[in-house]
C-alpha cells in the first residue's frame, strides 16, 4: 500500500454546522501526522473544476465556533458522471492528492463510495448532515445543533399559540428521516410527531384531536418532517377541512435550522471525526465513514453507512401517546 503524504479535505451536500470543526480536525491532524492537507471548495464541484488550495494550520484557525464550511459547499451533478468523476481524479493527480476526506451526508457518501471503486483512491467519509440520517453511527455532525435550534423555535412558537389557542403545524428538515421531527417533539413537549417513517403520527394527530384536544389545552403543536406531499400544509389543509372549529397556523422552519454556531456536542463530535478519519487513512483503512457508537469511535463501509434505513427507535415514537396527554 502506497504512503499517504497529501489529502484532500472537501464538504458536500447540504451544510451542517460543525462542518468547520471537522475541517479544522482533519487539517490539524493530518498536519501533525506530515502530512500535506489541500482545501477543495463546493465540494466535488470543486474538484472538477479545480477550486483546490493548500492548507495550513492558520487556515483554519478560529473557524470551529462557525456554522456553514469555510470550504463550501455543493450538490454536484457532474460528479454523478462518469465523465466528471474523470475530471476530479485529474485534478487530484494534478495536485498530488493520495486521499479524499469527504465531509457530508449520504449523497455525498455514495458519490465518495463510486469514486473510490472507480479510480481506486482511498476515500474516507464523515457524517456531516443535519438529518442524523447515516447507518452505524449514532449521531451525524450538525445534528444536535439543528435539534437545539428547532427546539429554541418551538418554544418560541408555543408562547403565541398558546396565546391564541391556535392548533401549530411546524414542519422541520428531515426529507427521508425522522429523528428531527420525532426527537424535537419530545424535547419541546409537542403533542405530535409525524416523520417519514412511521404512520403512528397521523393516527395520534386524528386522536388527538378527534377527542376534542383536552379542555385545559385549547393549543397545541404538531411537529412534521418536511416533505413534498404531505407537509405541514398538507396535515393543516386536513385539520381545517375535517375540524372547521379549530384554528389552525403553519410554520415552516426552512434553512434556519441548518445555520448557526455549532454546540459543543456537535464540536467534540466532528473533532474526534476528524482525528479518526485521518487515523483511519495511517492504519491503511479505505472507503469506509467514520462514526462513533456508544462513545467509541467506529469505521463503517460506505455500503453500510449510506443504507436509507436507520431505525428510529419505537418506544421513542410510542412515548409521544404518554407524553401528549
Ligand atoms: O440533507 C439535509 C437537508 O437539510 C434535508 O433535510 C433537506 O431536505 C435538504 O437538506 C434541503 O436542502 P437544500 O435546500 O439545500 O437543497
Amino acid at each position: 500500500m502506497s504512503k499517504i503524504n497529501t489529502i484532500g479535505v472537501l464538504t458536500s451536500g447540504g451544510d451542517a454546522p460543525g462542518m468547520n470543526a471537522a475541517i479544522r480536525a482533519v487539517t490539524r491532524a493530518a498536519i501533525a501526522n506530515g502530512m500535506k492537507v489541500m482545501g477543495i471548495y463546493r465540494g466535488y464541484e470543486g474538484l472538477i473544476n479545480d477550486e483546490i488550495a493548500e492548507f495550513t494550520t492558520e487556515n483554519v484557525s478560529n473557524i470551529i465556533q462557525r456554522g456553514g464550511t469555510i470550504l463550501k459547499t455543493a450538490r454536484s451533478k457532474e460528479f454523478m458522471t462518469v465523465e466528471g468523476r474523470e475530471r476530479a481524479y485529474q485534478n487530484m493527480k494534478k495536485h498530488g492528492i493520495d486521499a479524499l476526506i469527504v465531509i457530508g451526508g449520504n449523497g455525498s457518501l455514495s458519490g465518495a463510495r463510486e469514486f473510490a471503486q472507480e479510480h481506486d483512491v482511498p476515500c474516507i467519509g464523515l457524517p456531516g448532515t443535519v438529518d442524523n440520517d447515516l447507518n452505524g453511527t449514532d449521531l451525524t455532525i450538525g445534528y444536535d445543533t439543528c435539534l437545539n435550534t428547532i427546539t429554541e423555535c418551538v418554544d418560541k412558537i408555543r408562547d403565541t399559540a398558546t396565546s391564541h389557542e391556535r392548533i401549530f403545524f411546524v414542519e422541520v428538515m428531515g426529507r427521508d428521516a425522522g429523528f428531527l421531527a420525532q426527537n424535537s417533539a419530545i424535547a419541546t413537549g409537542a403533542e405530535v410527531a409525524i416523520i417519514p417513517e412511521d404512520t403512528t403520527g397521523a393516527d395520534q394527530l386524528d386522536n388527538f384531536i378527534g377527542r376534542g384536544i383536552r379542555k385545559s389545552k385549547k393549543s397545541c403543536i404538531v411537529i412534521v418532517s418536511e416533505s413534498p406531499k404531505c407537509g405541514a400544509m398538507y396535515y393543516a389543509d386536513r385539520v381545517k377541512k375535517d375540524y372547521p372549529g379549530y384554528d389552525v397556523r403553519v410554520s415552516i422552519l426552512g434553512h434556519l435550522q441548518r445555520g448557526g454556531s455549532p454546540t459543543a456536542g456537535d464540536r467534540i463530535l466532528a473533532s474526534m471525526l476528524g482525528v479518526g478519519a485521518v487515523q483511519a487513512l495511517i492504519d491503511g483503512q479505505r472507503n469506509v465513514m467514520v462514526g462513533v457508537k456508544n462513545d467509541e469511535i467506529v469505521y463503517v463501509p460506505f455500503v453500510n453507512a449510506i443504507k436509507s434505513d436507520k431505525p428510529l427507535k419505537k418506544e421513542y415514537i410510542d412515548a409521544m401517546t404518554v407524553l401528549s396527554l
